[in-house]
């Protein structure tokens, strides 16, 4: 009884204009199912190829803060001499809780289990994580050669994510690289640029005294300490001089790095 009534419809709808709504609907809703289908069939796909280039990026940012990337260099094979440990922050020693290869430093960051909620956050980033992967550049001979930390915190637009890497003495600073921001081009931007990012090789984080003294400022200071801020950009400045600071200080890296220092990781 019902079968002439469906063929009814669909001789109807074929008999429809090609430019009808019911036709107009049809051919939209094909073309984005299809469409629907290609992207999921491309994201599940290349997934492992985004997770493979994410690593890779990684790994050419921490050989650029180190000084060891150029143009042709083999990735995996240079990034083989950093040794990934995982630093447990409050108690400034190495942390065998997680696998190094497999921690997830982003996720961890907002993880309440492993995070804690900043009452004091200059950085503005809202909450510390517990535990974070450092980068130890080995000398042949299995000494440490850099240290490379990750670090992030506000400017004026963004996050700033990156890298600061320190002599084997933790404290005299060797370079510093975002990787990660949206400040404006031209303006905050600038902390990409190589020539600024040049002033950080040498200075000193700490005086003699173990007081933090690295600054970024408009008005020059002790020049074994100050950077100076970028011009037109003094709140992107402002931002990085609080972040380089919150990571190196008390609430950061210091007590594993006085750990270091005394061998005591
Ligand atoms: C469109 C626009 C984008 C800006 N982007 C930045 C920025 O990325 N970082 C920054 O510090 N200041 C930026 N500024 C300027 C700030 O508003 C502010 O004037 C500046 O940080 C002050 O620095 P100065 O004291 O060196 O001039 C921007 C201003 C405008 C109008």
């Amino acid at each position: 009884m019902s079968e002439p009534k469906k063929e009814g419809i669909f001789k109807s709808f074929k008999n429809l204009p090609i430019d009808s709504i019911p036709k107009t609907v049809l051919v939209a809703v094909v073309l984005c199912l299809f469409c629907s289908m290609v992207v999921s069939f491309a994201a599940v796909n290349l997934k492992s190829f985004q997770l493979a280039n994410k690593v890779r990026d990684k790994q050419k940012n921490i050989l650029q803060v180190a000084g060891l990337y150029y143009e042709g260099i083999n990735i995996e094979q240079s990034f083989a001499s950093f040794e990934p440990m995982i630093v447990d922050i409050n108690e400034g020693l190495y942390s065998d809780k997680f696998n190094p290869q497999e921690f997830d430093d982003f996720s961890a960051a907002n993880d309440p289990m492993l995070s804690e909620a900043l009452i004091d956050d200059p950085a503005s980033i809202g909450r510390r994580t517990n535990y974070a992967t450092v980068y130890l550049l080995k000398n042949k001979d299995e000494s440490v050669d850099k240290i490379i930390l990750p670090i992030h915190g506000y400017g004026l637009w963004s996050t700033l994510y990156g890298f600061v890497a320190l002599e084997e003495d933790g404290n005299e600073i060797y370079g510093l690289q975002f990787y990660q921001h949206a400040e404006t081009p031209g303006l905050g931007g600038e902390v990409d640029n190589p020539k600024w990012r040049a002033q950080w090789a040498g200075k000193k984080v700490k005086n003699q005294d173990g007081e933090i003294m690295i600054q970024v400022a408009k008005i020059p200071g002790v020049s074994e300490h100050h950077i100076d801020a970028l011009a037109g950009a003094t709140l992107t400045s402002n931002g990085v001089h609080n972040l380089v600071r919150f990571w190196l200080g008390e609430s950061g890296f210091d007590k594993f790095l006085v750990n270091f220092k005394n061998g005591t990781t």
